[in-house]
């Protein structure tokens, strides 16, 4: 306003992150569903919120406590929640619509709850979920060592170990990794960036494209997951990140491609909403038996 001082509220590294998280926003959204597009910027709003908190006046903060949207909706004015943006339709399975799960429920209890009940490492999968907010606290380089070394145990085609673990759990360098990292909405102790080794998958005649190595990468993401759970560590993966900037800021020797970022930090007590949530699939939904169910 005309005449009145108007402090900064955003430091030279607070608008350089918001900078880096807006290019590689727009570049990553090259490669990604449509509708991350209103969810990156409703992002960088909290970002650009988050970073000018503690400088602006106590007006602007009720304002955005108040009317900052928590993702890319459509409020009507007596603050009910509105409609997505964009909500994509359920997907069919094999082209048609999957059964409703209702009509088969009386078998679903005999087949998984029973299980899970007696096994831990069923037990584990089901509880799992991505861990979004994290502690400031640093994590034991022990615990890491331990979740690389689960990592090792998980299956890879051929046996061949196409895959490379670059860690981190510098401060400095996981600031820069979230910088670039669109997909990183949690503040990681640590992170594991799960490469591919390209010029050792070309020594065993795999073609560029081929998808062998990212099924590897997938094999080790779980895996991963489901280690730091044990451990007691929070994780969540992260593939919406510049892979040209993170192989800078990693240091990435040639021809090692980062495919999948896996943060890890203690689980913070409260956790955001998922991205997006839609009715809980059954294994029902996502199978099809051939010839047919027996
Ligand atoms: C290949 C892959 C990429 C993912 N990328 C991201 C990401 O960039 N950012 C993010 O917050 N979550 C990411 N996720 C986590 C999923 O959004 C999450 O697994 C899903 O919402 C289900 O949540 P749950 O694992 O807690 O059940 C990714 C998961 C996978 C398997």
């Amino acid at each position: 306003m005309a005449g009145m001082e108007s402090p900064g509220v955003l430091d030279e590294d607070d608008a350089l992150d918001l900078l880096a998280f807006l290019v590689t926003s727009a570049r990553t959204q090259v490669d990604e569903a449509r509708e991350y597009g209103p969810l990156r910027l409703i992002m960088a709003a909290h970002r650009v919120a988050d970073a000018m908190g503690p400088r602006s006046s106590p007006e602007t903060q009720a304002l955005i406590a108040r009317d900052l949207p928590d993702d890319a909706v459509h409020r009507p004015a007596d603050g009910r929640r509105g409609r997505r943006l964009r909500r994509p339709a359920r997907r069919a399975v094999c082209g048609r619509r999957a059964a409703p799960d209702r009509a088969l429920r009386p078998g679903r209890a005999v087949v998984t709850d029973a299980a899970y009940r007696s096994d831990p490492v069923l037990a584990s999968i089901r509880r799992r979920r991505v861990t979004r907010a994290m502690t400031s606290e640093p994590l034991d380089r022990h615990l890491l060592e331990t979740v690389l070394d689960a990592a090792r145990w998980a299956p890879t085609a051929g046996n061949r170990h196409l895959q490379r673990y670059v860690v981190s759990d510098h401060p400095g360098t996981l600031r820069a990794l979230r910088m670039v990292s669109p997909g990183m909405v949690q503040r990681p102790a640590a992170v594991i960036a799960i490469c591919v080794d390209r010029p050792l998958a070309a020594a065993y005649g795999f073609p560029a494209r081929a998808t062998g190595p990212y099924v590897d990468v997938g094999t080790a993401t779980a895996t991963i997951l489901l280690a730091a759970q044990a451990v007691g560590v929070g994780a969540g993966p992260v593939t919406s990140f510049s892979h040209a900037a993170v192989s800078v800021v990693l240091r990435l020797p040639d021809g090692w491609t980062p495919e999948l970022l896996v943060c890890l930090g203690r689980p913070a007590p409260a956790q955001p909403q998922p991205v997006r949530r839609r009715n809980r699939l059954s294994w029902r939904d996502l199978t099809t038996w051939v010839p047919g169910p027996s």
